[in-house]
């Protein structure tokens, strides 16, 4: 298809499309919504303006290999009939990676460069990069630095990346969640128990907010807010009074100590590991504290624990009643793409045809309002964390109620 592109005319016959960062619902669905219209803009255009989409395997990886050597790990055909299914699972069907192409270890390994080069070598005239703010922020530099067109589209189950409402992902995490905790709770009920249960989220609370308030959760314990665990005791104690079980959904970036926390707090939170730690029925989470903490090509850190943190210590420092402490893990961001993952990523990829077709090139969908808006890919940066003064923040834990 001829389209504009900095001022001249080009002709983009093979269109590439990766996923990078952790998988979640709606990849493929955007991969169908844009072989979709790439499919219904071929059956007019003129034969040597015919197009084709190309999966680029594992993310950013892909473009690190040697095409000459293997081949079959980079590329994947993509015909709309083989495919066209996918949309409604999760995960990707080009297999994600981590990969930063702009780390310092790897631009010192001249990787971007390595990139573009296989880019060309590929044939690919112009990428779509489907990813959260780590993987959009790559697909912006190279598309400047080597003023290549460029799409992307915003996804994670976080729901936190900036310029848009919602990232597809976020919606089938929380209706899995949500089951999750439906499910934990007939057992709660049933042996009058408190359950402690962790949500990925990163450091948004987003998917904990969503799914501690549509599961009916007693508690939810967000990143955004200052924990204070004597409350959280109180808490606890008052729902069980009145139900005798309990739920504390805990998402996975609440910090036990803090340096936005007061000092007495942060005080008080180590006097109350310090007694699980030295008692050795928690031996797990004592060894889990001296753990070195691991990071991602990125820099995140990677999370996942407090909630067994928090579960030792209501056990801990609480009487008579039974705990139980569970972590959803990955299994949220599987599975089934829900439908407004499925709709928001179709939304999506359809969404990236037309910026083409428009010739508006470095950009990424967002919605606002309900309606697609072109974000530049320069800007995309994560952490759109959940305002202190959104209505579902107030109205996140259920035991304020009674
Ligand atoms: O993709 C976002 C996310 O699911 C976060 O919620 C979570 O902290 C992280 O990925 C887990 O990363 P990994 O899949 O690399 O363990």
């Amino acid at each position: 298809m001829k389209v504009k592109f900095q001022g001249k005319e080009i002709n983009i016959r093979r269109i590439g499309i990766l996923t990078g960062g952790g998988d979640c619902a709606g990849h493929n669905a955007v991969i169908v919504g844009l072989l979709r219209r790439i499919s219904q803009a071929n059956l007019t255009l003129p034969a040597d303006e015919k197009m084709e989409l190309v999966g680029l395997l594992e993310g950013w990886k892909s473009l690190t290999r040697d095409p000459d050597k293997e081949m079959d790990r980079i590329v994947k055909p993509l015909a709309l009939l083989d495919i066209e299914e996918t949309f409604t699972v999760a995960g990707t069907i080009l297999k994600s990676s981590r990969t930063n192409l702009f780390s310092k270890e790897n631009i010192e390994k001249k990787l971007p460069e390595k990139a573009m080069a296989n880019l060309k070598k590929l044939n690919i005239d112009c990428l779509a990069v489907l990813g959260g703010d780590d993987t959009l922020g790559a697909a912006g530099k190279l598309g400047q630095q080597y003023i290549f067109p460029m799409f992307g589209a915003p996804k994670t189950m976080d729901n936190d990346v900036y310029g848009t409402e919602m990232t597809y992902g976020f919606e089938s995490a929380v209706e899995e969640a949500v089951h999750f905790i439906e499910n934990i709770r007939t057992t709660a009920e049933s042996h009058n128990r408190c359950f402690v249960v962790e949500l990925l989220g990163r450091s948004a609370g987003w998917v904990a907010l969503w799914a501690g308030i549509a599961g009916g959760a007693e508690v939810t314990l967000l990143p955004e807010e200052n924990l204070n665990l004597d409350n959280v005791v109180k808490q606890v104690e008052h729902a069980i009074s009145k139900k005798q079980h309990c739920i504390v959904v805990v998402s996975e970036g609440v910090r036990l100590f803090d340096t936005r926390y007061p000092e007495a707090v942060n005080k008080r939170h180590k006097e109350m590991l310090d007694a699980v730690k030295a008692d050795p029925k928690y031996a797990l989470v004592k060894a889990r504290d001296e753990m070195p903490k691991k990071k991602d090509s990125f820099g995140n850190e990677q999370l996942g624990g407090i909630g067994e943190y928090i579960f030792a210590i209501l056990e801990k420092h609480t009487k008579g009643f039974e705990y139980r402490y569970q972590n959803c893990g990955h299994a949220i961001r599987g599975g089934v793409a829900h439908v407004m993952d499925r709709i928001l990523g179709l939304r999506y990829g359809d969404a990236i045809f037309q910026f083409m077709k428009d010739g508006k090139f470095g950009v990424y969908p967002g919605l606002e309002a309900d309606k697609i808006v072109a974000r530049n890919l320069l800007e995309v940066k994560g952490g759109r964390f959940v305002p202190q003064d959104h209505q579902l923040f107030q109205m996140r834990n259920a035991v304020d109620y009674y």
